[in-house]
Order: C-alpha cells, then sequence, then structure tokens
C-alpha cells in the first residue's frame, strides 16, 4: 500500500503561491467586477484575485471605513478600485452604488454576489427576524444585486458569481435560516442561466468549505477548526485564494460554455456530508463566538 508522507504535503499558503505564479496577469485586463460584501473575508479575497489578473474592482459593503481599507490593498495590487457603502437589503443604495461604478468604471462585467449573514442559532430559538434578516441578505440582496445589474450585464455579456455554501445542500444544525437561504441562491443561480443566457449572461456558483482566516469560520466552529481537517479529504483547510481563483476562472473566457454550475472549493469536505458537524454541533455551538460587529 502506498505510504503517504503528510509532513512532505505542500503547505497551504505554498498551494496559494503556487496558483498566483501561474496567474494570466492580463486575463481579465480592465474588466470591471463589482463585488457585494468585499470589504472582508472570502468576497474580499475574491477581489484580489480578480485585481491579481488585471480587472478592476468595485466593493459594497455596510461599512465605509472597512470597504477603504479593502479598496486599498485593492489599488495595491494595480486595480482602481472604488468602496461604495450599500446595504444589498436597500436596492436604491445598489442602484446608486451600481451607477457610480458604471460611470466611473465601465458596464460590469462580471458580478459577484457574496454578500451574506450568518450565525449559529438553535432553529426553536431563532427569532422570526433572526431568519428573515439572512434570507434578506443572502437570498434577496442576491436578487437585488442581480436584478438591479441586469441592463449592464446585458450589455457587457458579462457574468455572474455566486458565493453560497455547502448549508445549500447538506443540512447543518443551527443553520435552519442559512441553508433555505443559500439553497435558494443555488436556485437562483440556475433560474438566471436559463433565462439570461440568450443575453450572453452566464450564471454560476462557488462554494466554498472552510476557508481559514474568515469570519465565517470563526462564527461557526468557533475553536472547533483543528479536529476538522481529518475530515477534509485534502487535509487542509481552503484559503481565500482557492475560492478566489475558482471565482476568477468562472467570470474568464476559460469558462465561456459554463453557466448554471456549482463549483465546490471545499477539498472535498462535503462528500461525507455533515455529519461530524451534527455528531459535535453542541460543543461548536458552546465554543463559536457570540459576538456581534
Ligand atoms: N443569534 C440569534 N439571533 C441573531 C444573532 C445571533 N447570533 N445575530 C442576529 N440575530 C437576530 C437578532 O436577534 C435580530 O432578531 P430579533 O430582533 O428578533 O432579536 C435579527 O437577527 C437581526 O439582527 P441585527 O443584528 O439587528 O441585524 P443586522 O442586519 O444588523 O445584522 C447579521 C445581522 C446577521 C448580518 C449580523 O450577524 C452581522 O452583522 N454579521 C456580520 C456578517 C456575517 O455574518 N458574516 C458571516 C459571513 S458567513
Amino acid at each position: 500500500m502506498l505510504r503517504i508522507d503528510r509532513e512532505e504535503a505542500p503547505t497551504m499558503s505554498e498551494h496559494v503561491r503556487n496558483a498566483a505564479q501561474i496567474l494570466p496577469r492580463d486575463l481579465l485586463k480592465g474588466r470591471c467586477v463589482f463585488v457585494t460584501g468585499g470589504g472582508s473575508g472570502i468576497n474580499l479575497g475574491i477581489a484580489r484575485a480578480f485585481a491579481s489578473v488585471g480587472a478592476n474592482l468595485a466593493i459594497c459593503g455596510r461599512t465605509q471605513e472597512k470597504l477603504d481599507r479593502a479598496a486599498a490593498q485593492l489599488r495595491e495590487a494595480g486595480a482602481t478600485a472604488l468602496a461604495i457603502a450599500a446595504d444589498v437589503r436597500l436596492p436604491e443604495q445598489l442602484t446608486a452604488a451600481f451607477e457610480r461604478t458604471r460611470d466611473e468604471l465601465g458596464d460590469i462585467d462580471v458580478l459577484v454576489c457574496g454578500a451574506a449573514g450568518n450565525f449559529l442559532s438553535p432553529a426553536e430559538i431563532l427569532s422570526p427576524k433572526g431568519f428573515k434578516t439572512v434570507m434578506d441578505i443572502d437570498l434577496l440582496g442576491s436578487f437585488n444585486a442581480a436584478r438591479l445589474a441586469f441592463d449592464q450585464l446585458a450589455r457587457s455579456r458579462g457574468s455572474i458569481i455566486f458565493v453560497t455554501a455547502p448549508q445549500a445542500f447538506i443540512a447543518h444544525a443551527y443553520q435552519a435560516h442559512v441553508g433555505p437561504a443559500k439553497a435558494g441562491v443555488e436556485m437562483l443561480m440556475k433560474s438566471l442561466a436559463l433565462e439570461w443566457g440568450p443575453y450572453g449572461i452566464r450564471s454560476n456558483s462557488v462554494i466554498p468549505g472552510l476557508v481559514a482566516d474568515t469570519e465565517g469560520v470563526r462564527r461557526i466552529i468557533g475553536d472547533g477548526q483543528s479536529e476538522f481537517l481529518d475530515h477534509i479529504p485534502l487535509r487542509r483547510m481552503g484559503a481565500v485564494e482557492d475560492v478566489g481563483h475558482a471565482a476568477v476562472f468562472l467570470a474568464s473566457p476559460l469558462a465561456s460554455y459554463i453557466t448554471g454550475t456549482s463549483l465546490w472549493v471545499d477539498g472535498g469536505q462535503g462528500l461525507p456530508g455533515s455529519g461530524l458537524f451534527n455528531r459535535n454541533g453542541a460543543e461548536f455551538l458552546a465554543t463559536a463566538s457570540r459576538e456581534t460587529p
């Protein structure tokens, strides 16, 4: 039997560096990419990946200061970057953000719907408002963004990438609000692929697994991270760059015949289902941070 020396396996940062070295720097040169929720975490990682292949960025979120810090990173990577405060739940704010983006960067070529809200809560104590809040941000917010960017995307024959989650397909304890919201986004992605394909608009999703150093991981599994590694077939956490590179691929001409597809970027973690999470869910609930910013 083949013996595998785990010590010799490349680390997460080595994987990221190797991938970054082979990125074509002008793959999306001058293209306009709008990322909702782009001020931090996976969405900022996606924005950085687009910046690294020559795209210009507009990012939106609720907090201007956070967006300004993120935009500075994108400019360091060589992109023109706009930081526009807008809540995806408020169509008028999104409309203004898209108009400013069009005026300053041209029509949006790629829309990344990444804005999301999440926390752990047993369903029996989750308030209707808490459930609605997550549906409003994740599902309605994704629809708002796609719908309001439609004219620009139709002119650019652009593409949409929705950032969803394993919870869309695999039931997770204490995520009765997130699962239906993300499942809805997955079906929205497919519906738009069907309806907007004739306009030349492609619609796909990325499904990140556990991604290191993100708010999502901190909120969902807190200190229980190391235990998960033995249950991820590729035996490492994801990096934001892993998700960013997948999004760049989906948005690029390399994927010009791909629409209506969900691309898992999870090291295979979703394959065994959510058994581990559910077995240890109470423990994670106890250790996960309750902080809300
Ligand atoms: N547990 C249970 N309910 C919660 C909760 C938690 N940890 N956090 C929020 N809620 C409920 C609130 O109790 C409230 O309902 P109530 O008034 O009936 O009690 C409802 O959700 C709205 O909360 P509020 O904080 O007013 O909403 P918000 O729009 O300011 O922000 C979130 C809601 C979910 C986005 C907030 O948790 C947040 O800002 N998160 C940061 C971003 C994030 O979640 N990132 C993770 C990405 S995976």
